[in-house]
């Protein structure tokens, strides 16, 4: 096998049999979840609110330990949060007494010093300017609206470069414009980082438009109940949306998710 054809299916992460009750209410979060995430792919979870999206990706975070099965990151377990990971928590928590251009660098800060931290400030303007923040490095939290903070909060995932990024509806506070303006600009940082992405979103469009796979998850205790392949050219592009397959995909995860979702 050449070394192209070996990296394309390289397995990141395997989950295997994960189950998880929380204690005290003793609420089931995720039943038998079997996934894999290879390498350099992009993967959405979909599925209803309160289907343990969240808790599937603190575990695959190194910061909850399942109650039950596996989830390995090359081949090791996952016990705590690995180095080479970034993620997004759903809600952007910005230190309040650091402008935003230093909530970017704490990360630098926290592993190198405040020295080095220094060095990267070149780099966090740079960040904060794509995400459209130009006039907003020296602004302090309580000065940035909910969606202002969500793009400075990828900012600071993205400062340390990790090679797997998980994100909670990062995109969740956002207009429609500037979504789809983020949604391009992640694809274009995923792919020229070659980074495998792990995205939770609750939109349709939005995973069908970024993703390689996407995973519907049926309402709690949740599970896996359909992996579709989005077999859409790359790079996409907002005319992805006009592609005639593109409508198809997305009713085929629609389906996905009204079959999983046994309200009564
Ligand atoms: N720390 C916790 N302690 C107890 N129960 C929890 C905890 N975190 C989550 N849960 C429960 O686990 C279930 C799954 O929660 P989770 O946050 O993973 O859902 P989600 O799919 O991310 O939902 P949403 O789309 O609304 O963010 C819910 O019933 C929730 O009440
Ligand atoms: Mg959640």
């Amino acid at each position: 096998m050449s070394s192209l054809t070996a990296t394309a299916v390289d397995v990141r992460y395997k989950i295997t049999n994960v189950s998880h009750t929380f204690p005290g209410m003793e609420v089931q979060a995720l039943k038998d979840i079997n996934l894999s995430i290879t390498s350099g792919s992009f993967s959405s979870l979909i599925g209803p609110s309160g289907c343990g999206k969240s808790t599937l990706l603190n575990t695959m975070a190194g910061l909850l330990s399942p109650s039950q099965g596996q989830v390995t990151l090359d081949d090791q377990n996952v016990t705590e949060p690995p180095d080479e990971v970034g993620i997004m928590f759903q809600k952007a928590t910005l230190l309040p007494w650091r402008t935003a251009i230093d909530n970017v660098l704490l990360p630098i800060e926290l592993r190198d010093g405040a020295k080095a931290a220094a060095t990267f400030s070149d780099k966090a303007a740079n960040l904060l300017d794509t995400v459209g923040l130009a006039g907003f490095h020296e602004a302090y939290p309580r000065e940035l609206s909910g969606g202002m903070a969500q793009r400075v909060a990828i900012c600071r995932m993205l400062i340390t470069e990790p090679e797997i990024l998980l994100l909670d509806e990062p995109f969740g506070a956002l207009d429609e414009l500037t979504r789809e303006r983020m949604d391009l600009e992640l694809q274009r940082i995923a792919a020229g980082r070659t980074a495998t992405v792990v995205l939770v979103t609750h939109s349709i469009p939005e995973a069908v438009l970024l993703s390689d796979r996407v995973f519907a998850m049926s309402a709690r205790p949740g599970s896996i109940s359909d992996v579709i392949d989005i077999d859409l050219p790359r790079p996409r592009s907002m005319e992805t949306l006009n592609h005639p397959a593109f409508g198809a995909y997305v009713s085929q995860v629609r389906d996905a998710l009204n079959r999983g979702h046994d309200y009564v």
